[in-house]
Order: structure tokens, then sequence, then C-alpha cells
């Protein structure tokens, strides 16, 4: 069997939580649009999360669940890319009790969103097993798929450290053997002559000298080899750091654009402070909220002149508008030469011109649930396979059923 070429692997993944808004269109989403061309990407719902936080809540998780595929599709994330509930791939599961029990506590209780809940979010008892172990279940989401890359937030690259660590520490515990180097020597030698001695000048090169380009190109080389086993290739892998085998390859955060939007009171927008334009937005409910949307309070008369950095709708126009409208706008905005409402209009334009392609698709897919949900059944099964392939490794590096 061939493995699998993480570094042209994506997983990405978002937690239930409703409809998303033009904030995800032009972070996330947009991003995956992207990423789906060039990449190998695996879609997760991540349905379980949800409960890490809104355990009281079941029926809100299951609806987001397939309103959020439903989004995702509109927005442009072609069907035949896995997507997947992850509570219908119980390879999680597992793994995350696997993972669990080599997490050391620490590296939990230290991560920004774990304090930062206990400390806000007072009024709500998150003090349970589960919402601590949030990045232990993100880490066996990333690792199942042995994907390399994992395009997430600023806020969530903790989180992808978490799982390096948690890869890291696994491989160092299960991936030695007894005689590791006189394994590599053999996987080396079934290299032939030639390439054999080019993983050693490689290797060499990466180790005394740290050079990370002889790194990548010895990684290259071992993927090419389709004639080894997968044991022997995570060898190979794993003698160039360390002293044994990688059985999971640790992933590396791919930083999504952060979206400069605000929501239509100023702030960041959120679902939960109900400002957001959603992306099933029919066109009067976009005029309606652009036209309500909060401007500058210098401006409270049409007279008085204000300043676009103060003004929610300067930020549509900084993502819309060309050149020439966002000088429109300063220089009409700061004279008071036009009005807010005039200021608006070509906003609402955009928006709705940003939207159509994926209110026509939304529209499709609303017609036809059958197909969503066909969507995440193959998609599911799809995920199983490659999931239960690494997990077949795991349990076999750590022993577990080897009397069968
Ligand atoms: N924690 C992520 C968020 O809140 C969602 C998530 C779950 C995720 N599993 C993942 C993201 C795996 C990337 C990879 O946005
Ligand atoms: Fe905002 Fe435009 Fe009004 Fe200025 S003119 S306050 S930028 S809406």
């Amino acid at each position: 069997m061939l493995g699998v070429d993480s570094s042209r692997r994506v997983l990405s993944g978002m937690r239930s939580t409703g409809t998303l808004h033009l904030g995800h269109l032009h972070g996330a989403i947009g991003n995956w649009v992207q990423l789906q061309k060039e990449y190998e990407c695996f879609f997760l719902v991540a349905d379980l999360h949800g409960f890490s936080t809104q355990y009281e809540q079941p029926n809100m998780i299951a609806n987001s669940s397939f309103e959020m595929v439903m989004d995702w599709l509109a927005a442009g994330i072609n069907p035949n890319n896995p997507i997947f509930l992850q509570s219908q791939v119980p390879q999680h599961a597992e793994l995350f009790l696997l993972l669990s029990m080599i997490t050391p506590l620490s590296w939990l209780e230290r991560l920004p969103a774990y304090r930062d809940h206990n400390e806000t979010l007072q009024d709500k008892d998150l003090s349970t097993y589960g919402f601590l172990g949030y990045p232990v279940l993100q880490a066996a989401d990333a690792l199942l798929y042995r994907a390399g890359l994992i395009p997430v937030g600023q806020d969530q690259v903790p989180h992808v450290e978490v799982a390096r660590s948690i890869a890291r520490r696994f491989n160092y515990l299960y991936g030695r053997e007894d005689g590791f180097e006189q394994a590599l020597e053999l996987a080396q030698r079934k290299l032939g002559k030639k390439l054999s001695e080019l993983y050693g000048r490689l290797r060499k090169q990466y180790q005394e000298k740290g050079d990370v380009d002889a790194l990548l190109a010895a990684k290259a080389l071992i993927k090419e080899q389709s004639n080894i086993t997968i044991s022997d290739q995570e060898r190979l892998l794993g003698g160039l750091d360390g002293q044994g085998r990688n059985i999971l390859p640790e992933a590396q955060p791919l930083l999504s654009p952060h979206s400069s939007i605000l929501g239509v009171d100023g702030r960041k927008m959120s679902k939960s402070l109900n400002n957001t334009i959603t992306l099933r937005e029919t066109p009067d409910d976009v005029v309606k909220k652009v036209m309500g949307m909060r401007t500058d309070p210098a401006r409270l008369r049409r007279t008085s002149p204000g300043n676009p950095e103060n003004c929610p709708v300067w930020s549509f126009h900084k993502l819309y508008s060309k050149e020439d409208t966002q000088a429109w706008v300063q220089q009409g905005c700061t004279s008071a030469s036009i009005g807010c409402v005039d200021c608006k209009k070509p906003i609402v334009d955009a928006i709705n011109e940003d939207l159509q392609p994926v209110r026509i698709r939304a529209a499709e897919y609303e017609k036809d649930p059958g197909y969503v949900r066909q969507v995440l059944v193959d998609g599911a099964e799809h995920a199983q396979e490659e999931a239960e392939a690494t997990l077949d490794q795991v349990k076999e590096a750590m022993g577990l059923g080897r009397f069968y």
C-alpha cells in the first residue's frame, strides 16, 4: 500500500454553530474554495465539538450541522470532496480516547481558548471533561487523515500546535523500535544504491547543518517510492529527525485570511451578536440591513462631516469597492458632500452581486435536501476508509489487539 502524501492533504473543520455569514465567506470558506482546487481536501462538520459548549442544545447542533453543509455547498465547496459529520466517523472518538491517554493536562489547561472561556463565560458551566479535551478531539480530527495542512484562523493556531505536540509525543512513545538504526539501514537498502546514498547525504545535511531544504528533498524522495512498505517509509521519515517511525505526521497550520468586515452594528460580525448578513439573505433583506447599518456617530446630520475609519460601512468599501469609489467615499464623507444613504448604495449592490451565485446554488440544494444527506453519507464512507487505515497503524504501534 502506498503512503499518503501529507503535504498535499488538507483537513478543515468548523463547529456546528448555525448559518454562515459574510465574515465566513471572506475568511475561512473563501479560502477553502481556493484550497480545494489545489489540494486533496477533507471537510469536517465538528458536531461533537458542538457538544463541548452547547451540550444542552442537541437540536440546535443537529440543525446547524445540516444548514452549515448547505451553506458550504452554496458557497462553492465541491460536493465531490469528502464532506462529513465528525459523529458519523467513529474513528474520531476512538483516536480521541487513545490520544487522551498521552496528553498532559498542562498542555490543555494553558490554552488561551480554555482560559478565556473559564474567565468570561461564568454564567455557563464549562468545567466539563469534554471542554477541556476539545483540542485532543481536534488533534484526532487532523491526525486521522494524515493531513499536512490545517487551515485555521489565528485563534485556532494554538490548537494546531497542540496537535503537533501530541503527534510528536505519540511517535516518540510508540514509534521507537529496538534496533531502529538497523531497521533504518535495511529500509534504506531497499531504495537501491543510488537513492540510498542520496538519502544518507540529505539526512546528514539536515541533522548536522539543520538544512531544511535537504529535509524537504528527502521527504519528497521517500514519498515517491511506491515499492517499499509503509513501515519502511515511516522509518525513513522518522530517521530524518528522530529515533523512530513517524506514525502520525505533524500538521502545519495554514492561516486563513482574516475578514475585516464588521457587523451591521460596528462590532465584529458574529452570530451571537445578531449583527450578521448571512449567505442566504434575500436581496430585500440586504437592502434593509445595509440601510439600517450604524455609521459614524459624528454624522448625526446630513451636513456634519464624518470619518470612514469610524464607520462599519467603510469596512465593506475596503473589501468590495474599487479605488475610485473608495476615493469618492473618503472625499464625500469627510466633506459631507455625500449622505450615508448614497454611500451605502454601492455596498448593497456589491453584496447582492457577491451573493447571487450563492443564492442560486442554495435554492437548488434547499429543493433537494436528500442530495445533501447523500453527500454526507458518501463523505462519511470515504472518510471512514481513510481514518481506519490510520487507526489500524496507531493500534498496531500501541500493541492493541496483538493477540489476534
Ligand atoms: N475548533 C475549530 C473551530 O472552532 C473547529 C475544528 C474542529 C477544526 N476540528 C477541527 C478546525 C480540525 C480544523 C481542524 O473553528
Ligand atoms: Fe460611513 Fe459612508 Fe456615512 Fe461616511 S458617508 S459615515 S463612510 S456610511
